[in-house]
């Protein structure tokens, strides 16, 4: 596999980055009025415009031919088809298959995925109707209001932020305002589970254990945390089997800590955690807002999986949004992307793409394992708007760093009429666009000047603009639009990663801190001087953890 920096088509996009760097969205804008609506890429209900991005047709034209380099429509056939892309583990890559509507076929290495899919998906829907309707019940015969996911990264990131975005959407068939409320656990940190069960009724609580590997220091220990909790109160060991289901891929794991693998959902070793929230791990979700909705989310998701197999790469949403992160991260060498959700219910959003980007794309080898020549792995971030714009906007406005943001909004409020009638999403929305135009095309020292503004105030009221971003619109947050933006950002990663020739898919660097982790628990907790240690500074501050924990 040739590196892709040393490549015909990276040369042509470094030479025109040397030409276009010094032309400011002004006078691109300037040329070109109708660049809004030429640049503006509808993917389902997703409407991007890109137009306020440094780049032109032709910049677009030498990035799409760097992908044809790279071989990316091949690529995207290899893992929608089940090749096993996922090199180091040799696996395939199939969470497009968690989609797939029913009715489709689709088999790999021998097994009927479609068919495997929908059979869980079925049921999870007939779970979480007997635990919506109130058939399934506690040990004590109470019905359930509360569900507790617990799992962490994947297992929780996905299904936490999707709760947080659907939760309007959660009211019981024929049972309006009534609600079962989702609550997620994911730290070792004891806060975290001591804070919810202090919230919970033990009588009316379900506990999902969400991990693929079952074998998660932070999920098993929070999990026997909790089922501890349970038969103390209840007083009951068999309180268990009505009070704790299982997500995973590993059965024997699953009875081992003693939940009936009749009340396990599975998966497969082809779906990575942080892709996996629209299959079984997405089960508190489904519990909250009904198979029907979770449905339409998974039916999101599909649209924008056809869009990204079969548009072409000019009009193709994911593709065009990863390769103008290839542009920004290596030819303007920007490190990081804001991603700005003008919408409270996306709060936890810029955080489960933190796993989703950071974990996939964080790579310093190639798949080969070759090093990589170009800067992988946009480091994401952000806050929603408008809270953000009080706290770090203005080092995106007038900072030295150039942050290419994606700004994500709506057009429907869910809440404006309940909060007193129409007019705050409206701000909501003038605030996005305020922000997308301010920081593309700032104001000029004369600008400020011709407002009166004493000389020596002028240079630090100019505002130098040319700053780039995306502003994603979409007609409402619905499931169908959230699965739509979930697949989005994931088909990006996917561009990225076949451009810088990475394993998008394995995850390796996390793991040598899980080992060393578990061998420093008896250094902490032992009364006897402690054995080894990794490092001096290391067991400097094993010393005086020791010396304050007392
Ligand atoms: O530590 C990273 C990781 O392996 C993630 O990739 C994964 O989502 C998370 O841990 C949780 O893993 P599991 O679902 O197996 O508990």
């Amino acid at each position: 596999m040739a590196d892709i920096t040393g490549s015909a088509e990276w040369s042509a996009l470094a030479a025109h980055h040397d030409e276009i760097a010094g032309t400011s969205l002004r006078e691109l804008f300037a040329a070109d009025p109708g660049r809004a609506e030429a640049m503006t890429i509808t993917a389902g209900d997703l409407a991007l415009d890109c137009s306020k991005h440094r780049a032109t047709a032709e910049t677009l034209r030498l990035l799409t031919l760097l992908a044809d380099r790279a071989g990316l429509r091949d690529r995207i056939e290899a893992m929608f088809s089940g090749a096993h892309v996922n090199v180091s583990e040799d696996r395939a890559v199939l969470h497009t298959a968690l989609r797939l509507p029913p009715g489709s076929a689709l088999t790999v290495d021998g097994q009927d995925v479609a068919g495997d899919v929908h059979a869980v998906l079925d049921r999870m829907a007939v779970f979480s109707e007997r635990v919506r309707s109130g058939e399934w019940r506690g040990h004590t015969g109470e019905t359930i209001t509360t569900v507790v996911n617990i799992g962490i990264g994947g297992s929780d990131l996905g299904p936490a932020m999707a709760y947080e975005a659907l939760r309007d959407y959660a009211d019981l068939p024929g049972r309006p305002g009534e609600r079962i409320a989702a609550r997620f656990v994911s730290n070792v940190d004891p806060a975290d589970i001591t804070g919810v069960l202090a919230e919970a009724d033990p009588a009316r609580t379900l506990f999902v254990v969400s991990s693929k590997t079952f074998g998660t220091l932070e999920t098993l220990t929070n999990a026997r945390v909790a089922r501890d909790w349970l038969v103390g109160r209840l007083g009951d060991e068999k309180a268990v089997a009505r009070h704790f289901v299982a997500v995973s891929t590993n059965a024997d794991r699953v009875a081992d800590f003693g939940i009936d693998t009749g009340n396990m959902f599975g998966f497969w070793d082809w779906v990575g955690g942080r892709y996996s929230f629209d299959g079984a791990i997405g089960l508190s979700l489904m519990i909250a807002i009904g198979g029907e909705r979770f449905r339409e989310m998974l039916a999101g998701f599909h649209t924008i999986d056809e869009h990204f197999r079969t548009a072409p790469f000019e009009v193709n949403a994911p593709v065009v949004l990863g390769l103008l992160g290839v542009w920004y991260n290596d030819f303007f060498g920007a490190e990081t992307r804001a991603v700005l959700p003008y919408s409270q219910r996306l709060a936890r959003f810029p955080a489960y793409l933190q796993q989703l980007t950071m974990e996939s794309n964080g790579k310093s080898v190639r798949a080969d394992g070759t090093p990589v020549a170009a800067a992988t792995g946009e480091i994401f971030w952000g806050e929603p708007g408008t809270n953000g714009q009080h706290a770090f906007y203005q080092l995106l406005h007038q900072g030295t760093r150039l942050v290419p943001a994606d700004f994500i909004g709506f057009a429907e409020p869910f809440e404006d009429a309940a909060a007193g009638g129409p007019g705050m999403h409206d701000l909501l929305t003038a605030n996005l666009l305020a922000q997308t135009s301010a920081l593309a095309f700032g104001k000029t020292a004369a600008e400020i000047a011709a407002e009166g503004t004493p000389a020596a105030i002028v240079p630090h009221k100019v505002m130098p603009g040319n700053r780039p971003s995306t502003t994603i619109l979409a007609p409402k947050l619905t499931p169908a639009t959230l699965g739509q933006l979930v697949a989005l950002y994931e088909h990006v990663v996917f561009v990225e990663g076949v451009i810088w020739g990475i394993d998008s898919f394995d995850q390796w660097g996390v793991e040598l801190g899980k080992v060393m982790a578990n061998d420093l628990v008896p250094a902490l907790t032992s009364d006897a001087p402690p054995a080894e240690l990794p490092d001096p500074s290391t067991a400097a501050l094993v010393r005086r953890y020791r010396a304050l924990r007392g």
